[in-house]
């Protein structure tokens, strides 16, 4: 499918990890961190955790879910930056290939870095995709990562992309309305992707979204489950799991796993993979393999 060329210029950063002065000290100070894990041993076991895949499968009890939609299942991948020094093609097949699912969703950041060249994330983003069984087919989003022009590359290997876009997906007479918006984090604003939201169609509907810092507005329009990640569960946590960053500007309760916010509710993965350092402590990468339920919220 060939598309209009898409409008990626990135925004003014606004975290403090991207702020431009200060963004090359924590550069330097991770590069020092390496340095020391690698010397006191801790980064080898580093690389393993972060190469360490898990499956996560967990029910979801929604108000509002179409009748024929109980028991539907969603995959959810998230941040795979699949071109990284981490080799995690072979933990992601080892637990896609027990999966079989409805539908698979993918919330952004394809490739490891930020700037250059990104084509070497397109080969195993196709091998990857290859080991998805889900009937109703694969559905993308772009991350803060991401580029205009891996949009047709990413398509060619077999996912379609939602770029302030939409499909309707069907169960008999039921419908769910799959909404996907671009990156709020990075690239559009808020207000932007608000109107967008707005002009979707009403129904039971399921918002991709690379962050969680779209929450208000999701909610207030009607947004039932809010599926995201970005945050990779703040992939270097301190014993017990507590995050020493996780570079958004929402509150660290949706920093990772399940929430609710207002009638809302939504998910934030840990991600398969991970960035700017090739390590994880404390902290799991993850398939998450979500089964939607019609009932109340948790
Ligand atoms: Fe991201």
């Amino acid at each position: 499918m060939t598309r209009a060329p898409v409008n990626r210029t990135r925004r003014v950063p606004r975290t403090v990890f991207e702020h431009g002065l200060i963004r090359p000290l924590f550069q330097v100070a991770f590069s020092v961190l390496e340095i020391g894990l690698k010397i006191s041993g801790l980064h080898a076991r580093g690389m393993r955790n972060a190469a360490d895949t898990q499956l996560n499968r967990f029910d979801v009890s929604l108000d509002g879910l179409p009748p024929a939609f109980d028991g539907y299942t969603v995959l959810h991948m998230s941040d795979l930056h699949a071109d990284g020094p981490v080799d995690l093609e072979a933990s992601i097949a080892r637990v896609l290939d027990v999966v079989e699912v409805d539908l698979c969703v993918l919330t952004g950041d394809y490739r490891y870095r930020l700037t250059g060249i990104w084509e070497e994330a397109a080969r195993p983003m196709e091998r990857i995709l290859k080991h998805v069984r889900a009937r109703d087919g694969i559905f993308g989003i772009m991350g803060n990562h991401d580029l205009g022009t891996m949009v047709e590359p990413l398509e060619n290997a077999g996912m379609r992309m939602l770029l302030n876009d939409h499909t309707v997906l069907r169960r008999g007479d039921d419908e769910i309305v799959l909404i996907g918006l671009d990156d709020v984090h990075a690239y559009q604003s808020v207000a932007v992707a608000a109107a967008a939201l707005s002009a979707m169609p009403q129904g039971f509907r399921i918002l991709l979204q690379h962050s969680p810092e779209l929450l208000d507005e999701a909610e207030a329009e009607n947004v039932s489950l809010f599926l995201t990640g970005h945050t990779h569960g703040g992939q270097i946590c301190l014993p017990g799991g507590r995050p020493v960053m996780t570079n958004i500007r929402s509150p660290r309760k949706y920093a990772s796993g399940l929430w609710s916010h207002g009638r809302m509710t939504g998910y934030t993965t840990t991600g398969v993979g991970v960035s700017v350092m090739p390590l994880r402590f404390n902290s799991k990468g993850e398939v998450a393999v979500i089964t939607l339920r019609q009932g109340r919220k948790p």
